[in-house]
């Protein structure tokens, strides 16, 4: 059975492009119903309308996020998506849209959580002088990156790294895990396995 998603993007779209490209490899049995942006010069948004995925831009502000919750959830109630997929999405969401959506938000985060939560995870690593980092899909609660830890991948950290360096090598094993993570998770979600 094909999970439908919807997918949460604020900026590049590198997970949301390895999650595209999964699917079209017969990895990942999905079918994306919308990308939704809060930015909307987010390259994300090329790549689904290059796809021919329906996009909607809305801000997510503080003062608009109810207006950007009620949107994302009709368009899930609409298009009868089982899962939204918050790929590089940089916005937190409320207590009561987490609540209404419990079980069926999923987040990828680049660090080994607990540890490192919020912005900047990989700036964060190699201030703090780790030697293992890596990334976190994860199922989102009303606490920030703190719900259930579904599939983890471990990135070593190496000597003179700097952010940027550390956050490219995370990001080659995020586009690997979260695809095959969101299959996992579904077909627990949809078989109920
Ligand atoms: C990714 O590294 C993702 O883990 C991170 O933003 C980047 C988005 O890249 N997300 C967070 O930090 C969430 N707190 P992308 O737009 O190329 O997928």
């Amino acid at each position: 059975m094909t999970v439908k998603l919807t997918v949460l993007a604020s900026g590049r779209g590198s997970n949301f492009g390895a999650i595209l490209d999964a699917i079209e490899r017969g990895e990942l049995d999905a079918r994306v119903t919308a990308l939704i942006s809060d930015q909307s010069a987010a390259p994300a948004l090329e790549r689904a309308r290059a796809a021919g995925i329906p996009t909607l831009v809305q801000s997510c502000r503080k003062a608009d996020k109810p207006a950007f919750e009620q949107a994302v959830t009709e368009q899930v109630q609409q298009s009868g998506s089982d899962l939204i997929i918050l790929a590089g999405f940089m916005r937190l969401l409320s207590a009561d849209f987490v609540e209404r959506h419990a079980g069926r938000i999923l987040n990828i985060h680049p660090s080994l959580l607990p540890s490192f939560k919020g912005l900047d995870a990989p700036v964060q690593a190699v201030e703090a002088g780790v030697k293992i980092s890596g990334c976190t899909v994860h199922v989102v609660t009303a606490d920030m990156d703190a719900g259930p830890i579904i599939a983890q991948a471990a990135v070593p950290v190496q000597e003179g790294d700097t952010a940027d360096t550390l956050a490219a090598r995370i990001l080659v094993e995020e586009h690997r895990l979260f695809p095959a993570a969101i299959q996992t998770y579904s077909r627990q979600l949809l078989v109920g396995a």
